[in-house]
């Protein structure tokens, strides 16, 4: 069992995790930016992305540490309100010139560059304007993903439009503990249906401005049930709907999982049938960012009584609390490719996070734990190709330790460790391991 030859080896990260300078050069404000701010209802992660990995200043040294390791692709995000201070309107070239100069830089050093056009910052201007609940919003973003790939689709190939949109949901609107904050279900099949929008005009308006190979990503996570009580199944499959399918169903079948008329109850809005032909406009490829499980008991303590996870007993957990299950990262993939048919996959997000120091010893930094978890995920993209899955690249999460999200820069998720007081940046164990494979194609595996 090898890889073949082209298969794409990377690593990814986003804008607002670690570039910093939120504002600089004619930038307007993010709702990230504004959710972490004194009197945000995320002011407890101030500063926020202030500073972050300070990337928008030292992206030379990080394209030079990818070629050093030898990473043939690099996925990262573009900051809408760089590109569009207000969000629509007029451009702000200084932004755009920031991801152009990027781009060349990588293309210098030989390495891909793979653009996902929304990874979860939106200007703040059209949150105040409702955000992902606004039905103009598909709309004003594929103006932004037009303006973005018309500039740089003669040399960039591959796109994505959104990054995980269920997490733009689920923490947005269900769990508000991303903006805007809210605790609404009654939102969430509006919220979904626009994002569901915006990717499909996205793909016709990266293609209209000549970009090539156009995507989704989107984060899947085998739900099994706790027990074989039907209760549990149940919840186990409801689970499955809500998280695995909300998105593929409607982009692959034109409708939204059977389930979701009785999960929403009186929440749940009649779409117009047209608007499944804009969400079905078919993609090149499937992007999957794959964590962990989840292991599903019925509760009906949790919001609206569908989900809820129990930990298994003995495996090992990352410090985010996720079990360590590289069983289904193949279940995963093969199960895309059983649902939705023959599609091209690449993996474009997998890794962990494991306690590391916050100054890197002398002697470098150990991460055995995240070594062997890239190894079993590797086996495990390996197992599920030998069984037929189409896989045709893998990116590990992620290049940098970075600002995660409402768990703020506590959480290690790097190949490269960051100091943020001195903001020194020292490849761990993980990386030079990824660097070997990469360099073998996966022979040391
Ligand atoms: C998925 C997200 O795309 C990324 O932003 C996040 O940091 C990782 N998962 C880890 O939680």
């Amino acid at each position: 069992m090898a890889f073949p030859p082209d298969f794409l080896w990377g690593v990814s990260t986003s804008a607002y995790q670690i570039e910093g300078s939120p504002l600089a050069d004619g930038a307007g404000p993010s709702n990230w930016h504004r959710f972490c701010r004194p009197g945000g209802a995320g002011a407890h992660l101030a500063p926020g992305g202030d500073v972050a990995c300070d990337h928008y200043h030292r992206w030379r040294e990080d394209i030079a540490l990818m070629k050093e390791l030898g990473f043939q692709s690099y996925r990262f995000s573009v900051s809408w309100s760089r590109v569009l201070p207000g969000g629509r309107g007029p451009v702000n070239p200084a932004g755009l010139d920031f991801y152009a100069k990027l781009v060349d830089g990588l293309l210098e050093a030989g390495i891909r560059p793979l653009i996902t056009l929304f990874h979860w910052d939106l200007p703040a201007a059209l949150e105040d304007r409702g955000g992902w609940l606004d039905p103009d919003l598909p709309g004003r973003f594929a103006d932004y993903a037009h303006t973005v790939a018309s500039a740089l689709s003669d040399r960039v190939e591959m796109w994505s439009t959104l990054n995980e949109p269920w997490v733009v949901m689920h923490e947005g609107h269900l769990q508000g503990s991303h903006p805007p904050g809210h605790r609404d279900f009654r939102e969430l099949p509006r919220v979904s249906h626009n994002l569901l929008l915006a990717h499909g005009l996205g793909v016709q308006a990266c293609r209209a401005a000549g970009a090539r190979t156009v995507g989704l990503v989107v984060n899947i996570e085998p739900k099994h049930p706790a027990t074989d009580r039907p209760a549990d199944v149940a919840a186990a499959a409801r689970a499955d709907a809500y998280m695995n399918r909300h998105y593929l169903d409607p982009v692959f079948f034109g409708r939204y999982p059977e389930e979701f008329p009785a999960l929403f109850g009186e929440a749940w809005p009649a779409f117009p049938e047209a608007d499944f032909r804009t969400i079905q406009e078919p993609i090149d490829y499937l992007g999957l960012n794959y964590y962990s499980r989840g292991i599903t008991r019925h509760d009906p303590a949790v919001p609206f009584g569908q989900w809820s996870s129990v930990p298994h007993p003995s495996h090992l957990r990352t410090d985010m609390d996720w079990e360590v299950y590289p069983e289904g990262l193949t279940e995963t993939l093969l199960w895309l490719q059983d649902r939705y048919g023959p599609i091209p996959v690449y993996v474009n997000e997998n890794g962990a996070a494991f306690p590391d120091p916050a100054t890197a010893p002398p002697g470098g930094v150990r991460d055995p734990l995240r070594v062997e978890y890239f190894r079993t995920h590797l086996q495990a993209v390996l197992s599920a190709m030998a069984r037929g899955a189409d896989v045709r690249g893998y990116s590990a999460w992620s290049l940098l330790d970075n600002f995660e999200w409402a768990l703020g820069y506590a959480k290690r998720f790097g190949i490269v460790h960051v100091d943020y007081e001195t903001l020194k940046r020292t490849p761990k164990a993980s990386a030079r391991f990824l660097s070997e494979v990469v360099r073998s194609n996966g022979q040391v595996l």
